[in-house]
Protein backbone atom coordinates (compact mmCIF):
# COMPACT_ATOMS: atom_id res chain seq x y z
CA UNK A 1 0.00 0.00 0.00
CA UNK A 2 1.23 3.46 -0.62
CA UNK A 3 1.84 5.79 1.91
CA UNK A 4 -0.33 8.11 0.60
CA UNK A 5 -3.39 5.53 0.67
CA UNK A 6 -2.68 4.09 4.33
CA UNK A 7 -2.79 7.56 5.60
CA UNK A 8 -5.87 8.20 3.83
CA UNK A 9 -7.54 5.70 6.44
CA UNK A 10 -6.25 7.60 9.55
CA UNK A 11 -8.82 10.14 10.01
CA UNK A 12 -10.47 10.67 13.03
CA UNK A 13 -12.55 8.03 11.92
CA UNK A 14 -10.20 6.40 9.89
CA UNK A 15 -8.61 5.39 13.06
CA UNK A 16 -11.26 3.25 14.18
CA UNK A 17 -11.39 1.00 10.73
CA UNK A 18 -7.75 -0.18 12.15
CA UNK A 19 -8.42 -0.70 14.91
CA UNK A 20 -12.22 -1.57 15.09
CA UNK A 21 -14.73 -1.54 17.90
CA UNK A 22 -15.55 -4.76 16.95
CA UNK A 23 -12.23 -5.74 17.31
CA UNK A 24 -11.16 -4.06 20.86
CA UNK A 25 -14.50 -6.02 22.39
CA UNK A 26 -13.81 -9.35 20.94
CA UNK A 27 -10.39 -8.73 22.71
CA UNK A 28 -12.16 -7.64 25.77
CA UNK A 29 -14.15 -10.14 26.10
CA UNK A 30 -11.67 -12.91 26.54
CA UNK A 31 -10.51 -12.10 29.82
CA UNK A 32 -14.01 -13.60 31.42
CA UNK A 33 -12.15 -16.73 30.43
CA UNK A 34 -10.77 -19.16 33.01
CA UNK A 35 -7.30 -18.55 32.07
CA UNK A 36 -6.51 -20.99 34.72
CA UNK A 37 -8.12 -23.90 32.08
CA UNK A 38 -5.42 -24.80 29.81
CA UNK A 39 -7.94 -27.03 28.45
CA UNK A 40 -9.74 -24.45 26.80
CA UNK A 41 -9.57 -24.11 23.19
CA UNK A 42 -8.66 -20.15 22.80
CA UNK A 43 -9.49 -18.41 19.82
CA UNK A 44 -6.71 -16.63 18.63
CA UNK A 45 -8.47 -15.06 15.00
CA UNK A 46 -7.82 -11.28 14.97
CA UNK A 47 -4.93 -11.18 17.43
CA UNK A 48 -2.46 -10.44 14.28
CA UNK A 49 -0.88 -14.11 16.13
CA UNK A 50 2.18 -14.66 13.65
CA UNK A 51 1.32 -18.61 14.49
CA UNK A 52 -1.81 -18.72 12.94
CA UNK A 53 -1.10 -16.08 10.20
CA UNK A 54 0.41 -19.25 8.28
CA UNK A 55 -2.84 -21.63 8.88
CA UNK A 56 -4.80 -20.55 6.15
CA UNK A 57 -6.52 -23.46 4.84
CA UNK A 58 -7.83 -25.04 8.39
CA UNK A 59 -4.22 -26.15 9.44
CA UNK A 60 -3.39 -26.78 13.03
CA UNK A 61 0.04 -24.31 13.54
CA UNK A 62 2.69 -26.52 15.84
CA UNK A 63 5.63 -24.69 14.43
CA UNK A 64 6.30 -21.33 15.89
CA UNK A 65 7.26 -21.92 19.96
CA UNK A 66 3.94 -19.72 21.39
CA UNK A 67 1.32 -21.73 23.52
CA UNK A 68 -2.31 -22.05 22.54
CA UNK A 69 -2.83 -21.26 26.56
CA UNK A 70 -4.07 -18.45 28.35
CA UNK A 71 -1.96 -15.83 30.05
CA UNK A 72 -1.45 -16.25 33.34
CA UNK A 73 -3.99 -14.09 35.33
CA UNK A 74 -1.76 -13.00 38.01
CA UNK A 75 0.72 -11.62 35.26
CA UNK A 76 -2.37 -10.01 33.31
CA UNK A 77 -4.10 -8.59 35.99
CA UNK A 78 -0.78 -6.62 36.97
CA UNK A 79 -0.59 -5.29 32.76
CA UNK A 80 -4.11 -4.55 32.85
CA UNK A 81 -3.82 -2.56 35.97
CA UNK A 82 -0.63 -0.69 35.08
CA UNK A 83 -1.84 0.08 31.73
CA UNK A 84 -5.32 1.78 32.94
CA UNK A 85 -3.46 3.49 35.23
CA UNK A 86 -2.26 7.26 33.35
CA UNK A 87 0.87 8.37 33.44
CA UNK A 88 2.63 6.00 30.29
CA UNK A 89 5.42 8.15 30.58
CA UNK A 90 9.53 7.46 30.42
CA UNK A 91 10.01 5.07 33.00
CA UNK A 92 13.04 3.97 34.68
CA UNK A 93 14.17 0.37 35.36
CA UNK A 94 13.14 -0.35 39.66
CA UNK A 95 14.98 -2.56 42.04
CA UNK A 96 11.72 -4.81 42.35
CA UNK A 97 13.38 -5.49 38.41
CA UNK A 98 16.42 -6.55 39.98
CA UNK A 99 15.30 -8.46 43.15
CA UNK A 100 12.31 -10.71 41.08
CA UNK A 101 15.33 -12.20 38.81
CA UNK A 102 17.81 -12.41 41.65
CA UNK A 103 15.13 -14.29 43.53
CA UNK A 104 13.77 -16.31 40.73
CA UNK A 105 17.41 -17.12 39.64
CA UNK A 106 18.06 -18.75 43.13
CA UNK A 107 15.13 -20.43 43.60
CA UNK A 108 14.29 -22.05 40.79
CA UNK A 109 17.89 -22.26 39.43
CA UNK A 110 20.07 -22.56 42.59
CA UNK A 111 22.21 -19.67 40.86
CA UNK A 112 22.77 -16.89 43.41
CA UNK A 113 23.46 -14.19 41.16
CA UNK A 114 24.53 -10.60 42.41
CA UNK A 115 22.62 -7.55 41.20
CA UNK A 116 24.94 -5.78 39.43
CA UNK A 117 25.44 -9.02 37.22
CA UNK A 118 21.75 -8.09 35.96
CA UNK A 119 20.81 -6.19 33.39
CA UNK A 120 17.42 -5.50 31.23
CA UNK A 121 18.27 -6.59 27.49
CA UNK A 122 15.56 -5.86 24.78
CA UNK A 123 14.91 -9.21 23.69
CA UNK A 124 16.93 -12.66 23.50
CA UNK A 125 18.55 -12.64 20.39
CA UNK A 126 18.68 -8.63 19.66
CA UNK A 127 20.22 -9.02 22.96
CA UNK A 128 22.80 -11.78 21.60
CA UNK A 129 23.36 -9.89 18.35
CA UNK A 130 24.65 -6.94 20.29
CA UNK A 131 27.35 -9.50 21.97
CA UNK A 132 28.56 -10.57 18.74
CA UNK A 133 28.40 -7.11 17.87
CA UNK A 134 30.94 -5.97 21.20
CA UNK A 135 32.98 -8.94 21.66
CA UNK A 136 33.42 -10.08 17.77
CA UNK A 137 35.17 -8.75 14.31
CA UNK A 138 33.51 -9.52 11.20
CA UNK A 139 34.76 -12.28 9.68
CA UNK A 140 35.80 -13.52 12.82
CA UNK A 141 34.41 -17.43 13.85
CA UNK A 142 31.75 -17.46 16.06
CA UNK A 143 30.69 -21.66 16.61
CA UNK A 144 27.20 -23.14 17.23
CA UNK A 145 26.34 -26.62 18.12
CA UNK A 146 22.95 -27.63 15.66
CA UNK A 147 20.85 -29.30 15.23
CA UNK A 148 19.83 -25.63 16.98
CA UNK A 149 17.70 -22.57 17.00
CA UNK A 150 18.24 -21.54 13.76
CA UNK A 151 18.44 -17.34 14.73
CA UNK A 152 21.54 -17.97 15.85
CA UNK A 153 23.05 -18.78 12.45
CA UNK A 154 20.50 -16.51 10.48
CA UNK A 155 21.65 -13.42 13.09
CA UNK A 156 25.35 -14.28 12.96
CA UNK A 157 25.75 -13.83 9.40
CA UNK A 158 23.59 -11.45 8.76
CA UNK A 159 26.16 -9.78 10.97
CA UNK A 160 29.05 -10.48 9.14
CA UNK A 161 30.67 -13.06 11.46
CA UNK A 162 31.06 -16.67 10.66
CA UNK A 163 29.16 -18.99 11.70
CA UNK A 164 31.13 -22.38 12.48
CA UNK A 165 28.81 -25.77 12.84
CA UNK A 166 30.30 -28.13 15.81
CA UNK A 167 27.03 -30.59 15.12
CA UNK A 168 25.64 -32.43 18.18
CA UNK A 169 26.70 -35.94 18.76
CA UNK A 170 22.64 -38.03 18.57
CA UNK A 171 23.12 -41.81 19.87
CA UNK A 172 21.13 -44.02 20.98
CA UNK A 173 17.97 -41.21 21.31
CA UNK A 174 20.07 -38.63 23.39
CA UNK A 175 22.11 -35.48 22.08
CA UNK A 176 25.68 -34.87 23.33
CA UNK A 177 29.00 -32.23 22.66
CA UNK A 178 30.85 -32.90 20.74
CA UNK A 179 34.46 -31.95 22.34
CA UNK A 180 36.96 -33.75 19.70
CA UNK A 181 35.41 -31.62 17.12
CA UNK A 182 35.15 -28.66 19.16
CA UNK A 183 39.12 -28.53 19.81
CA UNK A 184 39.36 -29.33 15.96
CA UNK A 185 37.64 -25.33 15.53
CA UNK A 186 39.34 -23.48 17.84
CA UNK A 187 41.78 -21.18 15.84
CA UNK A 188 42.99 -17.38 16.39
CA UNK A 189 39.54 -16.19 14.26
CA UNK A 190 37.40 -18.24 17.25
CA UNK A 191 35.86 -15.67 19.35
CA UNK A 192 32.55 -17.21 20.39
CA UNK A 193 30.29 -20.38 21.04
CA UNK A 194 26.80 -19.79 21.73
CA UNK A 195 25.09 -22.62 23.64
CA UNK A 196 21.46 -23.32 23.67
CA UNK A 197 20.37 -24.43 27.57
CA UNK A 198 18.29 -26.44 27.09
CA UNK A 199 18.60 -27.17 23.49
CA UNK A 200 15.90 -26.33 21.46
CA UNK A 201 14.65 -27.93 18.95
CA UNK A 202 15.73 -31.44 20.69
CA UNK A 203 14.95 -30.51 24.51
CA UNK A 204 17.94 -31.17 26.08
CA UNK A 205 19.66 -29.82 29.40
CA UNK A 206 22.62 -29.63 29.51
CA UNK A 207 24.23 -30.98 32.75
CA UNK A 208 26.90 -29.95 34.95
CA UNK A 209 29.91 -32.06 34.02
CA UNK A 210 29.50 -31.17 30.04
CA UNK A 211 29.23 -27.60 31.03
CA UNK A 212 32.32 -27.42 33.22
CA UNK A 213 34.31 -29.18 30.09
CA UNK A 214 33.08 -26.20 27.41
CA UNK A 215 34.07 -24.00 29.62
CA UNK A 216 37.66 -25.28 30.34
CA UNK A 217 37.87 -25.74 26.55
CA UNK A 218 36.84 -22.53 25.83
CA UNK A 219 38.39 -20.30 28.18
CA UNK A 220 41.73 -22.18 27.15
CA UNK A 221 41.24 -20.90 23.70
CA UNK A 222 39.89 -17.24 24.89
CA UNK A 223 36.79 -18.16 23.56
CA UNK A 224 33.27 -16.08 25.04
CA UNK A 225 30.42 -18.59 26.20
CA UNK A 226 26.46 -17.08 25.22
CA UNK A 227 24.02 -19.05 26.65
CA UNK A 228 20.54 -18.60 25.89
CA UNK A 229 18.59 -20.11 29.02
CA UNK A 230 15.39 -18.52 27.15
CA UNK A 231 13.26 -22.35 27.66
CA UNK A 232 15.14 -23.23 30.80
CA UNK A 233 12.30 -21.95 33.29
CA UNK A 234 9.66 -24.67 31.33
CA UNK A 235 12.26 -27.62 32.89
CA UNK A 236 10.17 -30.65 33.65
CA UNK A 237 10.10 -34.05 35.60
CA UNK A 238 11.44 -31.94 38.53
CA UNK A 239 14.32 -31.24 36.82
CA UNK A 240 16.30 -28.16 37.17
CA UNK A 241 18.20 -25.94 34.37
CA UNK A 242 21.54 -25.54 35.57
CA UNK A 243 22.29 -22.41 34.28
CA UNK A 244 25.84 -22.28 32.72
CA UNK A 245 27.56 -19.45 34.33
CA UNK A 246 27.27 -20.93 37.74
CA UNK A 247 28.92 -24.11 36.74
CA UNK A 248 32.53 -22.87 37.26
CA UNK A 249 35.12 -20.15 38.22
CA UNK A 250 36.01 -20.46 34.15
CA UNK A 251 32.22 -20.26 33.38
CA UNK A 252 31.49 -17.51 35.07
CA UNK A 253 34.64 -15.80 33.69
CA UNK A 254 33.94 -16.33 30.11
CA UNK A 255 30.24 -16.53 30.21
CA UNK A 256 26.78 -14.68 29.56
CA UNK A 257 23.54 -15.71 30.05
CA UNK A 258 20.30 -14.39 27.94
CA UNK A 259 17.29 -15.39 29.23
CA UNK A 260 14.05 -13.86 30.72
CA UNK A 261 10.20 -15.30 31.53
CA UNK A 262 8.85 -14.88 27.45
CA UNK A 263 9.01 -18.83 26.84
CA UNK A 264 7.38 -19.98 30.60
CA UNK A 265 4.94 -17.21 30.63
CA UNK A 266 3.98 -16.97 26.99
CA UNK A 267 4.76 -13.25 26.53
CA UNK A 268 6.20 -13.04 23.24
CA UNK A 269 3.92 -10.75 21.99
CA UNK A 270 4.94 -8.34 24.73
CA UNK A 271 8.43 -8.60 23.40
CA UNK A 272 11.71 -7.11 24.94
CA UNK A 273 10.80 -9.22 28.19
CA UNK A 274 14.22 -10.29 28.70
CA UNK A 275 17.46 -9.89 30.46
CA UNK A 276 21.06 -10.49 31.00
CA UNK A 277 23.43 -12.05 33.44
CA UNK A 278 27.33 -11.26 33.04
CA UNK A 279 28.79 -12.50 36.19
CA UNK A 280 32.45 -10.97 34.48
CA UNK A 281 33.01 -7.29 35.62
CA UNK A 282 34.94 -5.77 32.02
CA UNK A 283 32.71 -7.97 29.88
CA UNK A 284 29.53 -6.81 31.52
CA UNK A 285 30.85 -2.69 31.24
CA UNK A 286 31.54 -3.83 27.62
CA UNK A 287 28.25 -5.32 26.98
CA UNK A 288 26.59 -1.89 28.73
CA UNK A 289 28.49 0.21 26.77
CA UNK A 290 27.02 -1.09 23.52
CA UNK A 291 23.78 -1.16 24.65
CA UNK A 292 23.60 2.11 26.01
CA UNK A 293 25.64 3.58 22.33
CA UNK A 294 22.52 2.22 21.27
CA UNK A 295 19.79 3.15 23.32
CA UNK A 296 18.47 -0.41 23.75
CA UNK A 297 19.10 -0.03 27.45
CA UNK A 298 15.73 1.05 28.16
CA UNK A 299 12.46 -1.32 29.64
CA UNK A 300 8.82 -0.70 28.75
CA UNK A 301 6.26 -0.64 30.65
CA UNK A 302 4.88 -3.79 30.09
CA UNK A 303 8.71 -4.99 29.84
CA UNK A 304 8.89 -4.13 33.49
CA UNK A 305 5.26 -5.28 34.66
CA UNK A 306 5.57 -8.55 32.95
CA UNK A 307 9.06 -9.75 34.44
CA UNK A 308 8.80 -8.60 38.27
CA UNK A 309 4.43 -10.09 38.09
CA UNK A 310 5.81 -13.27 36.33
CA UNK A 311 9.46 -13.90 38.87
CA UNK A 312 7.27 -13.54 41.95
CA UNK A 313 7.27 -16.42 44.97
CA UNK A 314 3.74 -18.16 44.37
CA UNK A 315 4.80 -20.54 41.46
CA UNK A 316 1.51 -22.64 41.36
CA UNK A 317 0.38 -21.63 37.60
CA UNK A 318 3.66 -22.17 36.40
CA UNK A 319 3.65 -25.63 38.07
CA UNK A 320 0.17 -26.46 36.92
CA UNK A 321 1.21 -25.27 33.45
CA UNK A 322 4.21 -27.69 33.81
CA UNK A 323 2.23 -30.52 34.20
CA UNK A 324 -0.29 -30.41 31.60
CA UNK A 325 2.49 -29.52 29.48
CA UNK A 326 4.24 -33.11 30.67
CA UNK A 327 0.36 -34.90 30.45
CA UNK A 328 0.98 -33.71 26.58
CA UNK A 329 4.56 -35.07 26.16
CA UNK A 330 3.07 -38.43 27.97
CA UNK A 331 0.47 -38.53 25.22
CA UNK A 332 2.70 -37.84 22.09
CA UNK A 333 5.01 -40.64 23.40
CA UNK A 334 2.45 -43.05 23.81
CA UNK A 335 0.35 -42.18 20.16
CA UNK A 336 3.32 -43.21 18.87
CA UNK A 337 4.78 -46.14 20.58
CA UNK A 338 1.26 -47.67 19.64
CA UNK A 339 1.26 -46.64 16.60
CA UNK A 340 4.12 -47.66 14.18
CA UNK A 341 4.41 -44.57 11.59
CA UNK A 342 8.33 -44.49 11.52
CA UNK A 343 8.16 -41.58 13.95
CA UNK A 344 10.38 -41.53 16.79
CA UNK A 345 10.06 -38.42 19.13
CA UNK A 346 12.33 -37.51 21.75
CA UNK A 347 10.88 -36.68 24.97
CA UNK A 348 12.00 -33.42 25.95
CA UNK A 349 13.67 -32.37 29.20
CA UNK A 350 12.14 -28.99 28.99
CA UNK A 351 9.70 -26.85 26.68
CA UNK A 352 7.15 -27.36 25.11
CA UNK A 353 8.61 -28.56 21.96
CA UNK A 354 8.76 -32.30 20.67
CA UNK A 355 11.74 -33.30 18.35
CA UNK A 356 10.30 -36.55 15.95
CA UNK A 357 12.72 -38.57 14.38
CA UNK A 358 11.03 -39.17 10.78
CA UNK A 359 14.07 -40.47 9.05
CA UNK A 360 12.47 -44.11 9.14
CA UNK A 361 9.98 -43.11 6.45
CA UNK A 362 12.84 -42.41 3.95
CA UNK A 363 11.03 -39.36 2.92
CA UNK A 364 12.87 -36.46 1.08
CA UNK A 365 12.36 -33.33 3.63
CA UNK A 366 10.25 -31.62 0.68
CA UNK A 367 7.83 -34.24 0.99
CA UNK A 368 7.64 -34.79 4.86
CA UNK A 369 7.05 -31.40 4.81
CA UNK A 370 4.01 -31.58 1.99
CA UNK A 371 2.43 -34.37 3.72
CA UNK A 372 2.97 -32.74 7.11
CA UNK A 373 1.08 -29.53 5.60
CA UNK A 374 -1.15 -30.62 2.98
CA UNK A 375 -1.98 -34.14 3.69
CA UNK A 376 -2.24 -34.12 7.49
CA UNK A 377 -2.83 -30.62 7.75
CA UNK A 378 -0.27 -29.72 10.50
CA UNK A 379 1.83 -27.23 10.49
CA UNK A 380 5.35 -28.67 12.19
CA UNK A 381 8.51 -26.71 11.87
CA UNK A 382 10.85 -27.89 9.36
CA UNK A 383 13.88 -30.21 10.79
CA UNK A 384 16.30 -29.16 8.45
CA UNK A 385 15.86 -25.33 9.43
CA UNK A 386 17.83 -25.99 12.52
CA UNK A 387 20.74 -27.14 10.60
CA UNK A 388 23.30 -29.85 10.13
CA UNK A 389 21.28 -33.03 11.88
CA UNK A 390 18.13 -31.49 11.28
CA UNK A 391 17.32 -33.50 7.96
CA UNK A 392 14.48 -36.19 8.36
CA UNK A 393 13.17 -34.28 11.58
CA UNK A 394 9.81 -31.92 12.19
CA UNK A 395 9.65 -30.20 15.86
CA UNK A 396 6.37 -30.04 17.12
CA UNK A 397 4.73 -27.37 18.98
CA UNK A 398 2.46 -29.14 21.70
CA UNK A 399 1.49 -26.05 24.23
CA UNK A 400 -1.59 -26.60 22.91
CA UNK A 401 -4.88 -27.79 24.71
CA UNK A 402 -5.19 -31.56 25.08
CA UNK A 403 -7.88 -31.87 22.83
CA UNK A 404 -6.01 -29.78 19.85
CA UNK A 405 -2.91 -32.08 20.55
CA UNK A 406 -5.62 -35.30 20.39
CA UNK A 407 -6.93 -33.91 16.72
CA UNK A 408 -2.83 -33.36 15.51
CA UNK A 409 -2.02 -36.69 16.35
CA UNK A 410 -5.52 -38.32 14.50
CA UNK A 411 -4.56 -36.62 11.89
CA UNK A 412 -1.26 -37.33 11.76
CA UNK A 413 -2.49 -41.44 12.23
CA UNK A 414 -4.99 -40.68 9.29
CA UNK A 415 -2.08 -39.36 7.02
CA UNK A 416 0.80 -41.57 7.79
CA UNK A 417 -0.21 -45.12 8.44
C1 LIG B 1 16.22 -20.82 21.89
C2 LIG B 1 15.51 -19.54 21.61
N1 LIG B 1 16.12 -18.36 21.84
C3 LIG B 1 15.52 -17.19 21.60
C4 LIG B 1 14.23 -17.13 21.10
C5 LIG B 1 13.61 -15.81 20.83
O1 LIG B 1 13.78 -14.95 21.90
P1 LIG B 1 13.45 -13.41 21.77
O2 LIG B 1 12.05 -13.32 21.25
O3 LIG B 1 13.59 -12.87 23.15
O4 LIG B 1 14.44 -12.85 20.82
C6 LIG B 1 13.55 -18.32 20.84
C7 LIG B 1 12.18 -18.30 20.28
O5 LIG B 1 11.64 -19.27 19.83
C8 LIG B 1 14.19 -19.55 21.11
O6 LIG B 1 13.57 -20.72 20.90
Amino acid sequence: MKRRDFLKGITATGLASLVPASWLSSCASEPDAPAWDFDRVMDRSGTWSTKYGRATNGEIPMWIADMDFGTDPYVKEALLKRISRDGIGYTSTPDLFYEAIGSWEEKQHGFSVEREWIGFCPGVITSMNQAYLTFTEPGDKIIVQPPVYDHFRLYIERLGRVAVDNPLIFRNGRYSMDFEGLEGLMDERTKMLVLCNPQNPCGTLWDKETMVRLAEVCERHGVIVISDEIHGDLSLYGRRLVPFCSVSEAAARIGMIFTGPTKAFNLAGISNTAYFIIPDKEKRERYLATLSRAKLNEASIPTLVAVTSAYREDTTWLEALKRYIEGNVERVMQFFAEHELGMVPLRPEASFLVWIDCRKLGLTQEVLLERFNKGAKIIPSNGSSYGTGGEGFIRLNIGCPRSVLEEALERIRKEFS
